[in-house]
């Protein structure tokens, strides 16, 4: 299997209402503080899994990859590197790390790039061409920390 590879949606058009939606957005909250004996259900964390891969970003290229640490002994050495996760890392059942691709992956000529645009967009060479033009100034750096930015997002 291509260890590039990234699944694709096949979606219906959604039938939400305004209502609804701000409903959604009234109701959540960022959780400040976990109880060690709840768990998230596996079907409601794969879907946050899923809704976490499919965050876009400004290019679409999600230079993203995604670890859930379920070792304690790591979340716990994760600590002193994660000031606003304290109470996250001791108490939440699951947590989820994201990690930037290396700027070397986020590079035109890179499998992963080639895999995106070529195989998944499936962009002619021309555009290949007009696009590694246009965005080669404002990739590595920018992209990694947009990427991810959007990802938590
Ligand atoms: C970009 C971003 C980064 C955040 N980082 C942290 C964090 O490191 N630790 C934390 O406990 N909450 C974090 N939060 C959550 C905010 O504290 C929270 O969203 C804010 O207090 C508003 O509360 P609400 O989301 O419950 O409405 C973050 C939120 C955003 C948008």
């Amino acid at each position: 299997m291509n260890p590039n590879a990234i699944a694709t949606v096949h979606a219906e058009k959604p039938n939400f209402s305004p209502a609804g939606v701000l409903g959604a957005l009234k109701y959540r909250y960022a959780t400040k503080k976990f109880d060690p004996n709840a768990k998230i259900p596996q079907e409601t964390f794969d879907a946050l899994l899923e809704a976490a891969r499919l965050a876009p970003t400004s290019m679409g290229f999600e230079p993203w990859k995604m670890i859930v640490l379920t070792d304690m002994e790591v979340r716990q050495k994760l600590k002193p590197f994660a000031w606003g996760a304290q109470n996250p890392l001791d108490n939440a059942s699951h947590f989820i790390v994201f990690i930037a691709n290396k700027r070397v992956d986020v590079t035109f000529g890179s499998a992963y790039l080639d895999h995106v645009l070529k195989e998944i967009h499936q962009i002619p060479d021309k555009v290949y061409d007009f696009f590694q033009e246009a965005y080669n100034p404002v990739l590595h750096e920018g992209l990694q920390h947009d990427g991810i930015r959007t990802c938590r997002l």
